[in-house]
């Protein structure tokens, strides 16, 4: 379905960009193209300030929390801001370590800044029926608010390289990311507010994390304003980490599990790839297709990836050829050789058909490949160094 949904995506875009030559840009919220304005999604406010963001006073209303999450997803190097609402006095249910609960009502802001300009805030509401309205709202010019986006998304809303526009995802585009569609019901998925996310312990080594301010949920937030149903004081007493055998290879499985792990995972559409990502607490499920680990109350404390991943992907087959490599010879990760293995060969990519991730990006991210690289060399390394492998 994932694979669908982007090529459904990729062609809507296209459309949009042809009947609309949408861009804001050049108007302000308040004159946005009368066309577009019927094409507005229908269950969310128009304006940004409706969604509850803002005090009267133009501030953050101090009942939405801001937040950063230790290894934040690559947009082309956009500063972000990002925030939470929880009805007062709910918690989250957090009986599945892996799979938080957020109660209806519960909101989340992601703003987006290029250079000091706003461009979109993305917005996630839950619902009563248990369902999460995604939408994103487009900046205007002058700054002072921003416009519910069409559900087919905006292209080219602002400059961020030359040549290079940043464009806001269509709906289908947010729920490729958000939403696990391998089990038979879709579920969505908060991926920047979760135990390991919030984590006290946080990976220095992490590419773009922002710095954790005073005034910033975590999980220690959590526990002590008793958010957390049930309780999970030994949280923070042994908070959750990446389980690996070096720095370097923590904070290249957490990058790989923010940004690619939403998509390769068990419980995805794309489980069949045999690719998987995504780093989970519980480290019960994912490797071996659509699973759903039993509510666990007294989580582990080091988070293993899904899968042992280093052993999992060293030497794998995967189906996508590298071009220009021999029938057979493509792997996800070839030990010491950067060229030979397909998640950097895909990260360096920002063509359509072989980019990865396949969306919300334009500009390949040069820390993450540079970090990436260094870790498939010194993997090679270490295989030809007795005794010295860890894996
Ligand atoms: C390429 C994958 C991807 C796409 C496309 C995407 N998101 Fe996200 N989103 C993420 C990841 C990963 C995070 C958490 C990391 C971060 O915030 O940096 C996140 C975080 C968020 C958050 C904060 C709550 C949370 O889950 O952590 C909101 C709100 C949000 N996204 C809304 C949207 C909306 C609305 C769209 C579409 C307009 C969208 N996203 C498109 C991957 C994606
Ligand atoms: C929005 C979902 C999504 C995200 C996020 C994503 N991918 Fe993918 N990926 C896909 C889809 C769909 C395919 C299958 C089609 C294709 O090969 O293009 C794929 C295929 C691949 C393949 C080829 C696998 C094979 O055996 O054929 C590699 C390697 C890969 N992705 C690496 C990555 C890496 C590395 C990241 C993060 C930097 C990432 N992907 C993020 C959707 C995603």
């Amino acid at each position: 379905m994932k694979t669908r949904l982007l090529v459904a995506s990729l062609l809507l875009v296209g459309a949009c960009v042809m009947r609309l030559g949408v861009n804001v840009e050049a108007g302000t919220g308040a004159d946005v193209e009368p066309d577009l304005q019927v094409r507005l999604g229908t269950g969310s406010p128009r304006r940004l300030s409706d969604t509850g963001l803002y005090a009267p006073d133009g501030t953050i209303d101090p009942r939405n929390r801001p937040f950063s999450p230790q290894y934040p997803l690559w947009s082309d190097g956009a500063a972000k801001s990002r925030w939470i609402r929880l009805p007062e006095g709910s918690s989250i249910d957090v009986s599945d370590v892996d799979r938080w609960d957020f109660p209806a009502g519960t909101r989340f802001w992601k703003e987006f800044r290029f250079g000091d300009r706003k461009v979109e805030t993305r917005f996630l509401r839950r619902e009563t029926d248990g369902s999460w309205t995604f939408a994103s709202y487009a900046w205007n010019e002058a700054q002072t608010d921003a416009v519910l986006a069409p559900e087919e998304g905006m292209f080219d809303v602002a400059e961020i390289a030359p040549g290079k526009r940043h464009s806001i995802p269509a709906v289908t585009d947010c729920r490729a990311c958000h939403d696990s569609d391998g089990g038979p019901v879709p579920r969505t998925n908060i991926l920047g507010f979760s135990a390991l996310q919030l984590s006290t312990d946080r990976d220095p080594g992490a590419p773009h994390a922002e710095p954790l301010m005073p005034e910033m949920i975590t999980l220690r937030t959590l526990v002590e304003e008793g958010r957390l149903t049930p309780a999970q004081s030994d949280l923070l007493a042994t908070p959750p980490r990446i389980d690996a055998p070096d720095a370097r290879t923590r904070s290249v499985l957490g990058y790989l599990s923010t940004n690619c792990g939403s998509c390769h995972n068990g419980d995805s559409s794309l489980a069949n790839l045999g690719l998987f990502l995504k780093a989970n607490v519980s480290g019960s499920h994912s490797a071996s297709g659509p699973s759903h680990p039993a509510p666990s109350h007294r989580a582990p404390r080091t988070l293993a990836p899904s899968h042992p991943l280093p052993s999992h992907l060293l030497g794998k087959t995967e189906k996508w050829q590298i071009p220009d490599v021999a029938e057979g010879e493509s792997r996800f990760v070839t030990p010491g050789a950067p060229d030979l293995s397909a998640i950097l060969v895909r990260m360096k990519s920002r063509r359509p058909s072989s980019q990865m991730p396949p969306l919300g990006t334009v500009l390949h991210d040069r820390d993450a490949i540079d970090l990436v690289t260094t870790w498939v060399e010194e993997a090679g390394a270490a295989l030809v160094a007795p005794g010295q492998s860890r894996w």
